[in-house]
């Protein structure tokens, strides 16, 4: 597999969320995941984010480590509850302090910032107010976003406001897998809807504080959604009709409403019909409109294989692949790198050749040190290859792909899974904080040098 097709450029890097790595919750306001974590069943182990890789006290030794691999770009998400505890009103400074001191370590180690605003860690307070289910929670979110745009925009260029709305509305409000671990579709809908609107008030908020392609040139604004690759398990008519609904399901729905502005008309009418959900407003259309972003940050991890329902009332069936030679990681997730390919140039082609940049891929491995203290991960290598080389040829497509950031630097809380799905480019040993690269670290750390495969 030769490929050298990335620009000089290029963001290689790795990602984490602060509720994933950071832990000292003691130092910021509560969120909806300390909530949800202490409540039983919810989490694998009753573990918690409470300590997690301690990484707001190490992070000079996680940045160093950083160094090692060779990272030119660092994805983190900046905690809502540490810099504003309450969501709203008075800022915990020695919070923004810490992201502050970040950036500038980063930036001194010439490591490129991207800060995600939001990753799931809903301030406890607003939840009270009746969370992302309140519009107001929307407005506190691009008052939030404007003051960390105020105070760290001279120092970061590459902003993303949300990630993975889809996980947030469906996990948080239709499964109740994740916080706050609601179960009624109808609710998650009108949830995904004040998202969006967040999305587009944050992304306005930006570009008319002087920042953005609209305003002061340097500063960029996108967001992070997870975007499967949706395929029909047959060729049967009913089932590719199933995935086209599937696919308007967990990807159109976000996507159509952040780059056209609307959502996909099969999709609002079934909501609509059976929830009365969306409500819109008159004016959220065109903020939607008008909020188009500079990139679209691309998580992806696997494919989705779509039949048409056993069940007369259902609408669609995702199913567990099962032909010869399927691979999974060990979140059970298919290995699908043409997957990647195939959604860049999909995304390419349908929503107006959209600057991108992947911000999270990566697999979760049984990882454990050996005798000699080293953790070789061939099979992260492995899917590392399959998908950067899949990245690569989405590029010489002529896709404009600009980064590729690993989910994750470092094994992390992997929320309802707790501590055992291990992720890391870097082993983490929770009862010593001991970080290990693996060897995969020591494969992209070439990756990177060589800038391509
Ligand atoms: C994504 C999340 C990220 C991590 C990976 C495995 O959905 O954005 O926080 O949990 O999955």
């Amino acid at each position: 597999m030769k490929n050298h097709s990335f620009p000089q450029d290029f963001l290689w890097g790795a990602a984490t969320s602060a509720y994933q790595v950071e832990g000292a919750a003691e130092e910021r306001g509560e969120t909806i995941w300390d909530r949800f974590c202490a409540i039983p069943g919810k989490v694998s182990g009753g573990q918690t984010g409470r300590t997690a890789c301690d990484h707001y006290h190490r992070w000079p030794e996680d940045l160093k480590l950083m160094r090692e691999i060779g990272l030119r770009s660092y994805r983190f998400s900046v905690a809502w509850a540490r810099v504003l505890p309450e969501g709203t009103g008075p800022v915990n400074s020695a919070g923004l302090d810490f992201y502050r001191r970040l950036v500038d370590g980063l930036s001194e180690a010439g490591i490129t910032p991207l800060a995600t605003l939001y990753h799931w860690d809903l301030p406890q307070a607003l939840q009270e107010r009746g969370g992302w289910e309140s519009r107001d929670t929307a407005r506190r979110f691009a008052d939030y976003a404007l003051l960390l745009f105020d105070r760290l925009g001279d120092r970061i260029e590459h902003w993303i406001t949300l990630n993975e709305l889809f996980v947030v509305a469906h996990l948080g409000y239709r499964t109740g897998e994740h916080a706050p671990g609601f179960r009624d579709e109808g609710r998650a809908v009108q949830v995904a809807h004040h998202l969006l609107l967040a999305h587009a008030w944050a992304v306005q908020a930006f570009r008319s504080s002087g920042g953005g392609t609209a305003g002061r040139s340097g500063g960029r604004i996108g967001i992070g959604l997870d975007l499967p690759w949706v395929q029909a398990a047959t060729e049967h008519p009913g089932d590719r009709a199933a995935a086209l609904l599937y696919d308007a399901y967990h990807n159109r729905w976000f996507l159509d409403p952040v780059f056209r502005g609307r959502y996909p008309e099969e999709l609002l009418s079934d909501f609509q019909s059976r929830h009365g959900a969306p409500r819109l407003e008159a004016g959220d259309p065109e903020a939607l409109a008008a909020a188009a972003p500079d990139f679209l940050g691309v998580n992806y991890y696997f494919r989705e294989l779509v039949r048409r329902p056993a069940d007369p009332q259902g609408r669609f069936e995702v199913i567990r692949p099962d032909y010869p030679g399927a691979r999974f990681t060990s979140m059970g997730w298919e290995i699908w790198p043409d997957g990647l390919y195939e959604q860049l140039r999909r995304l390419d082609r349908e929503y107006g050749q959209p600057a991108m940049i992947v911000t999270e891929n990566g697999a979760a491995f049984p990882d454990q040190p050996g005798a000699d203290a080293r953790v070789e991960d061939g099979q992260r290598v492995e899917y590392l290859r399959a998908h950067i080389e899949a990245a690569g040829r989405a590029l010489q497509a002529g896709v404009r792909l600009q980064g590729y950031q690993v989910w994750s630097l470092l094994d992390n809380f992997e929320w309802a899974f707790g501590y055992d799905r291990r992720f890391g480019l870097v082993h983490v040993d929770f009862a010593t904080q001991k970080r290990t690269p693996k060897s995969s670290a020591l494969w992209y750390r070439q990756v990177i040098e060589r800038g391509g495969l």
